[in-house]
C-alpha cells in the first residue's frame, strides 16, 4: 500500500465556541482526485486551509506529504499549489508577471519562472492575454490564471477551493478539461465543490461533508449505488398540491421526497412508476425520469439540497 499524501485523523477546528470542522478522518493516496462536497458553511475551506498549512488545527492528526503542518509549514507549502475560493491575483501586475512574481516567492530563478510562465499561459489558454491587466480578464480567465499560478512551483498536490463557482457552463467545461489533463499527468487534486456534476466529473473519490462532519465517503458511483436508487421521477403538481400528492404516492416508490417545488420518487424503474402514478388518477403538470445523482445522495443523507 502506497503512503497517502494527505492523512487526517480526528481533524478539528474551532473558532471560539464554534466548531467548524468536527473531527474528520480521511486519506488521499498520490495521484487521486479527491473531493469535499458540501453546502455553504460545511467546513470545506477551513479543512483546505489546514491542509494547506495556513491555518492551525485545533486538534487531531494531520500529515501532508508525510509532514506535520504545525512544524513544517514552509516545506509543505513549497510542494502545494493553492487555488483559494476567492481569486487573489495581484491586480498591480500584468497577467504573465503574476506568474513570474509568484514563482519568485518560491525561490525559483527568474529564467525558469519565465519559461514556466510561458508554458502555463499555453496550458491555461491565456497566451494572448500575457500582457493584459488582470482586471481586464473575464471571471473564467481569472480562474484559469489562478490555477496556472498555483502550478508555477510544479506542486505535488493541487488544492482547489470551488474552482468553478460563479462561472458559466462553457467556462466551467474549459476548466474541467484543464484539470482533467493535470490528473492524467498524475498530479494529486484535492477540490471542494457544491456542484454535484463537478464532483461526478472530476473526483475519483469524495467525502460528503455537512456541519463539519463527514456523512459518507466513496466514489461518485458507489455513493449513488449505496444511498440512492437507479432512477428518480421528478413530478410537479404545483406548489399547492405537491404535499397532498406526495402523501398519496407514499408506498409506490422506494422512497418519496417532497420538496417545495416538486416530488421526487426513488425507484429502479422510472417509466413503470410513471404508469402507476397515472393509474392512481394523479396527473402531474410535468414529469421526468432521470438517473440518480450526488444531489440525491446529499438529500438522502441530510434531508436538504446542496445548493439553496
Ligand atoms: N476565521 C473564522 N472565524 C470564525 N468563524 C469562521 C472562520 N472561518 C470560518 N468560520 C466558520 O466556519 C464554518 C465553516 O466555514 P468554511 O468557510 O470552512 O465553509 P465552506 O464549507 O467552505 O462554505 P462555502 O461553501 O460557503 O465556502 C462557517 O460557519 C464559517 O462561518
Ligand atoms: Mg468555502
Amino acid at each position: 500500500m502506497v503512503a497517502p499524501v494527505i492523512s487526517a485523523r480526528g481533524l478539528r477546528k474551532t473558532f471560539g465556541e464554534f466548531v467548524a470542522v468536527d473531527g474528520i478522518d480521511f486519506e488521499v493516496p498520490p495521484g487521486e482526485s479527491f473531493g469535499l462536497l458540501g453546502p455553504n458553511g460545511a467546513g470545506k475551506s477551513t479543512t483546505m486551509r489546514m491542509v494547506g498549512a495556513v491555518s492551525q488545527r485545533t486538534a487531531g492528526e494531520l500529515r501532508v506529504l508525510g509532514l506535520d503542518p504545525d512544524t513544517h509549514g514552509p516545506e509543505i507549502r513549497s510542494q502545494l499549489g493553492v487555488v483559494p475560493q476567492d481569486d487573489n491575483l495581484d491586480t498591480e501586475l500584468k497577467v504573465r508577471d503574476n506568474l513570474i512574481v509568484y514563482g519568485r516567492y518560491f525561490g525559483i530563478s527568474r529564467a525558469l519562472c519565465a519559461q514556466r510562465a510561458d508554458e502555463l499561459l499555453g496550458f491555461a489558454q491565456l497566451e494572448e492575454k500575457a500582457k493584459a491587466r488582470v482586471d481586464d480578464l473575464s471571471g473564467g480567465m481569472k480562474r484559469r490564471l489562478t490555477i496556472a499560478r498555483a502550478l508555477i512551483n510544479e506542486p505535488r498536490i493541487l488544492m482547489l477551493d470551488e474552482p468553478t463557482t460563479g462561472l458559466d457552463p462553457q467556462a466551467r467545461h474549459v476548466l474541467w478539461d484543464r484539470l482533467f489533463r493535470l490528473k492524467e499527468r498524475g498530479t494529486t487534486l484535492v477540490l471542494t465543490t457544491h456542484y454535484m456534476d463537478e464532483a461526478e466529473q472530476l473526483c475519483d473519490r469524495l467525502v460528503v461533508v455537512d456541519h463539519g462532519r463527514i456523512m459518507a465517503e466513496g466514489s461518485p458511483s458507489a455513493l449513488i449505488r449505496q444511498y440512492s436508487t437507479r432512477e428518480v421521477c421528478e413530478l410537479r403538481f404545483g406548489s399547492e398540491r405537491n404535499a397532498d400528492a406526495a402523501a398519496r404516492l407514499e408506498g409506490l416508490a422506494d422512497r418519496v421526497e417532497t420538496l417545495p417545488d416538486r416530488v421526487l420518487l426513488y425507484t429502479d424503474d422510472g417509466e413503470g412508476l410513471l404508469e402507476r402514478v397515472a393509474r392512481l388518477g394523479l396527473h402531474p403538470t410535468t414529469s421526468l425520469v432521470r438517473r440518480s445523482s450526488l444531489e440525491d445522495v446529499f438529500l438522502r443523507l441530510t434531508g436538504r439540497s446542496l445548493v439553496e
